[in-house]
């Protein structure tokens, strides 16, 4: 680059400074991780090594053809967003329309009400780390088939890997039950934390069921309000 074309380089980077966008992330990451908006003076190498191994990873998962019909017919993996290092993850059970659409998770309806969920504990989306079981969209949104759960779960272990979060937030059956290895149904399961390999696992309702089941929202909050106060321990 010429010493001119980096003068002004530096002057467009002043200019988004100044307009309050401290980061640029190429188009590509930007779907992946929208991580917390950093200073340029504040190094994390952490959350930086991290990002990048969940970046290689979100490649792997791009070019995964492990579920023949979901690679198929999907129009793109939704690997999940948000923070790098977030000390709360979040994670349901597949994208939807909206989600295969724009290639991030939680973004229809159920997304809305998720927001409002995570909003409801004083935290942002960009705060805390939201992802799937599986990282394709079942055709018709049918259910998650077994064999492509065994597929797809080592994904969602490297990400918890890399993430390292304090809380995992299971939202729904199937995130519950394949997170905690076991059949037991999603109302037996709440109320209690469990744990996986040393991370605390808080299970509620999917955000789906509250739009159909508005009454059991109640019982959502108080799991939230467990999810709250566990992140202020932790
Ligand atoms: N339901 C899910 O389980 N995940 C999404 O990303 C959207 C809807």
């Amino acid at each position: 680059m010429s010493k001119a074309s980096k003068r002004s380089f530096q002057a467009y980077l002043e200019m988004m400074k100044l307009s309050g966008v401290d980061e640029l992330l190429l188009p590509s990451e930007r779907h992946v991780v929208e991580e917390i908006v950093e200073t340029a003076s504040s190094p994390a190498p952490a959350v930086s090594s991290s990002k990048d191994e969940l970046l290689v990873l979100s490649e792997t998962v791009k070019n995964c053809s492990l579920c023949g019909e979901l690679a198929q017919t999907r129009k793109q993996t939704v690997f999940g967003a948000g923070h790098a290092k977030a000390k709360l993850m979040f994670v349901g059970e597949a994208p939807g329309y909206d989600e295969d659409q724009q290639g991030l998770p939680f973004v229809g309806k159920a997304g809305q009400l998720l927001t409002k969920m995570i909003e409801a504990i004083s935290l942002k989306r960009q705060e805390v780390f939201i992802c799937n079981i599986l990282k394709c969209r079942p055709p018709g949104n049918r259910n998650p088939l077994p064999d492509e759960v065994i597929n797809c779960q080592p994904f969602l272990w490297q990400q918890i890997a890399l993430i390292q979060p304090k809380i995992i937030c299971a939202l729904g059956k199937f995130a519950a039950q394949t997170i905690l290895k076991t059949t037991t149904s999603i109302s037996a399961l709440r109320g209690q934390i469990h744990d996986y390999q040393g991370i605390k696992v808080i299970c509620t309702f999917h955000p789906s069921y509250l739009l159909r089941n508005p009454a059991d929202k109640k019982k959502a909050w108080e799991d939230l309000k467990q999810v709250y106060r566990e992140l202020q321990l932790s």
